[in-house]
Order: structure tokens, then C-alpha cells, then sequence
């Protein structure tokens, strides 16, 4: 569990607490081409994304719909929202490129004891992609 020590600020941004009141990709999704799920040790939380992955007219796989469900805090929630307005519409290529820099610049900040929970949908998604890849072999 995180603790918050005494005197230290934990303040979220607007935008964290706008897509932690109302994510537009937190759901699970009915028949998705791949899942990733992974859990944070260092909190114990957990975080799923979904897939759905198509061929555009160049023949590049991009994902056409993303979305993400977690037992997780606000910054996971928020930052995971953030993570897959990113990844949508992206080149596999490209969405394997995103780093949870982007995602904390999407959010306008976050608490540095919050950095952690930032990592939980880059890593579901980057799994997420491996298990498609694999699936497709
Ligand atoms: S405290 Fe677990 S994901 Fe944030």
C-alpha cells in the first residue's frame, strides 16, 4: 500500500480527476482480438486493456478500439483513460512507443508517489500486443 507521509502533497490535476470521474474507455469489451493484464507490485493493483485490432488500407495493424478495467486508484483509472485515447487509431508500432511520459503529459502531472500507477496500462498494453502477436503465429 502507498502511504501518503506527513506534510507531502498529493493533489491530483483537473484532467486527472475529470477522466477518473468519467473514463471513456474504462469497460470491458465484448470480443476483443487480444487482452493484457498485469499487476503493480508495488501496490497490488491490477489492470486489464483490450483490444481490437485491424488491417488499414496500407495493411498496417492499428488498433481500432481500446479500452481498460482496473482495481486500481485514481491515478491508475485516469492515467489508463489517458493511455488509450493515445493508443486509439495508433499503428501497433505506434502504440508500443508510448511511454508513461505521454501519459503524464496528457494528464498535466501527477503526484511523483503516483508515478508507479502511471506504469500499470503502458505495461497491460505493451502485453496486451505481445499476446496478439502470439496468437496470430
Ligand atoms: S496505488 Fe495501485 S495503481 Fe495506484
Amino acid at each position: 500500500m502507498v502511504r501518503v507521509k506527513e506534510g507531502e502533497k498529493m493533489s491530483y490535476s483537473k484532467e486527472v480527476m475529470k477522466r477518473f470521474k468519467n473514463p471513456k474507455f474504462g469497460e470491458k469489451m465484448k470480443n476483443p482480438d487480444a487482452i493484457g493484464e498485469v499487476g503493480n507490485a508495488t501496490c497490488g493493483d491490477v489492470m486489464k486493456i483490450f483490444l481490437k485490432i485491424e488491417k488499414n488500407k496500407k495493411g498496417d495493424e492499428i488498433i481500432k478500439d481500446i479500452s481498460f478495467q482496473t482495481f486500481g486508484c485514481v491515478a491508475a483509472i485516469s492515467s489508463s483513460d489517458a493511455l488509450c485515447e493515445l493508443a486509439k487509431g495508433k499503428t501497433i508500432k505506434q502504440a508500443l512507443k508510448i511511454t508513461r511520459n505521454n501519459i503524464v503529459k496528457k494528464l498535466q502531472g501527477l503526484p511523483n508517489l503516483k508515478f508507479h500507477c502511471s506504469v500499470l496500462g503502458e505495461k497491460a498494453l505493451k502485453t496486451a500486443i505481445e499476446n496478439y502477436k502470439k496468437k496470430k503465429k
